[in-house]
């Protein structure tokens, strides 16, 4: 079934044409992955959306409606959960089959960009109500030791990925087969949520007809992707692969089981599209300057004190999916690190360098101290060591001046510009793009 075609803008969406006046060229490289270098929320979205001005598709390879990526355009505010963010320039839109997909929050957004154009992977999973109610009944049953998931049911539908339990988005191109899997899917889970979690049952025939509804508005979008892909790469055409979630919530290469349950890096953009390794040309890592994490899970580098409250009122860091309060902390630089080497990153781009404005002192976490009283600038292997791990920081010269008016590099505080100079001599990495403000103006690119 042809998927719907047409150029995405959203009605009364002001702005929504004006570019960035400090455009980065990525003409010639045309499969680049935006993955988070961090716990996530470090500003994919912002860079995707630029990046996505020179791009001729943008994919989502892993997650699914965890992630909230925002995108300020003017008066507007943008938060994507589960379309690639490409959505918003008119890009056609790849949902590859390594993300899971919750229909009704897929339909919301759909309705929101009505021309959208949307491929859709018929191998993407889909999460059903039951794995919400798992989600939550979960880490309601962790108590303390809870997550602190975002109880969109991601793990669980993960899980049935893993167990070939699992619905497809395939699936639903037959209501007969649909109806079916249900029923099968249902038969264990009712089981396990009435007597494992004292919840209530699902009804197979109230299921069927809200899933039959969602099928029909869905059908035409599901695609062949990895053809699709493929075949955009081979004809010179520029391809974002676009990260959900972060480095440190990797399934593999995070701080398990404080993770999510896809694996974010950036070498999943090939598995969770469908495509060869070597279709990958660039790694375009993000990171805060910074460090936020929202749910559980150890945090060598997390501010105590003042300068917590200070930080996360002036970066305004609240989760864009649940609203609950991010942890913040000084830059970690091990953890960066790491997080180089796991991605084969190529350049970071600085995030929301202006929110240290104003900081006398801004302390960057260089090594870990270890138990043994031994310093490492490289991230623990294993999880004990970590939790135990104490930063150790060289404190840098803040600076006084807001970062609204810098339109260059060169316009930026002295200290500021030696702030990011640090950045990139510590990580051996350039930072190509330096964020100033939440505005989708408001990047600064040091190319
Ligand atoms: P993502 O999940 O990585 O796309 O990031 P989120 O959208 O969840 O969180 C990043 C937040 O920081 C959003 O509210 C963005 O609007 C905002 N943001 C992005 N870049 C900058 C920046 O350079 N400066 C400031 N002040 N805010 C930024
Ligand atoms: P974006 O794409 C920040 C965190 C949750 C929790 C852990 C597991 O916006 O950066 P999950 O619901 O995935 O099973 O939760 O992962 N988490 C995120 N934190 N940004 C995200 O996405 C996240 N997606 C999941 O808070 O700690
Ligand atoms: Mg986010």
């Amino acid at each position: 079934m042809a998927p719907k075609r047409g150029t995405a803008a959203r009605p009364g969406a002001s702005g929504i044409t004006r570019t960035c006046s400090h455009r980065v060229d990525f003409t010639n490289v045309p499969g680049t992955v935006i993955v988070g270098a961090q716990w996530g929320d470090e500003g994919k979205g912002k860079i995707v959306d630029l990046l996505a001005q020179n791009s001729d598709v943008v994919c989502r390879y892993q997650g699914g409606p965890n992630a909230g990526h925002t995108i300020v355009v003017g008066d507007d505010t943008y938060k994507i959960r589960a379309l690639p963010t490409g959505i918003i320039r008119g890009k056609p839109c790849v949902i590859g089959n390594g993300c899971v997909v919750d229909l009704e929050v897929l339909i919301s957004e759909l309705d929101a960009f009505p021309d959208g154009e949307l491929y859709l992977s018929g191998n993407a999973h889909l999460i059903m109500p039951w794995h919400l109610t798992i989600d939550q009944a979960s880490e309601h049953r962790l108590g303390k030791l809870a997550i602190g998931t975002t109880r969109r049911g991601i793990g669980p539908c993960y899980a049935d990925k893993a167990m070939r339990l699992g619905i497809r988005v395939q699936d639903i191109l037959d209501p007969k087969i649909l109806r079916q899997k249900i029923e099968v899917a249902l038969a264990e889970k009712n089981l396990w949520l009435t007597r494992v979690y004292e919840s209530e049952p699902f009804d197979l025939e109230t299921v069927a007809a809200q899933y039959e509804g969602y099928a029909q508005r869905v059908r035409p979008y599901v695609a062949d992707t990895s053809l699709y892909v493929e075949t955009a790469l081979r004809e010179g055409k520029n391809v974002l692969f676009e990260g959900a979630q972060a480095t440190l919530l990797d399934l593999d290469h995070g701080t398990y089981p404080f993770v999510t349950s896809s694996n974010p890096v950036a070498a999943q953009a090939a598995v969770g599209l469908g495509i060869g390794p070597k279709r990958i040309d660039r790694v375009l890592g993000v990171s805060k300057a910074y460090v936020t994490r929202v749910g559980e899970g150890p945090f060598p580098s997390e501010i105590a004190g003042d300068d917590q409250t200070r930080m996360r009122e002036l970066g305004g860091e609240y989760g864009t999916v649940t609203g609950r309060e991010r942890r913040c902390g000084w830059l970690d630089l091990v953890a960066l690190r790491y997080a180089v080497r796991v991605n084969g990153m190529d350049e970071l781009a600085l995030t929301k360098l202006d929110v240290l404005s104003h900081f006398t002192e801004l302390p960057v976490c260089v090594r870990y101290r270890m138990r043994d009283g031994s310093e490492t600038r490289d991230f623990p292997a294993h999880q004990s060591d970590f939790h135990a791990a104490a930063p150790v920081y060289d404190v840098l010269p803040g600076w006084d001046e807001p970062l609204d008016g810098c339109h260059s590099v060169a316009d930026l505080p002295a200290a500021a510009q030696s702030y990011v100079e640090f950045v990139e001599r510590e990580l051996d990495v350039p930072v190509s793009l330096v964020g100033t403000g939440a505005e989708r103006t408001s990047v600064l690119s040091r190319g």
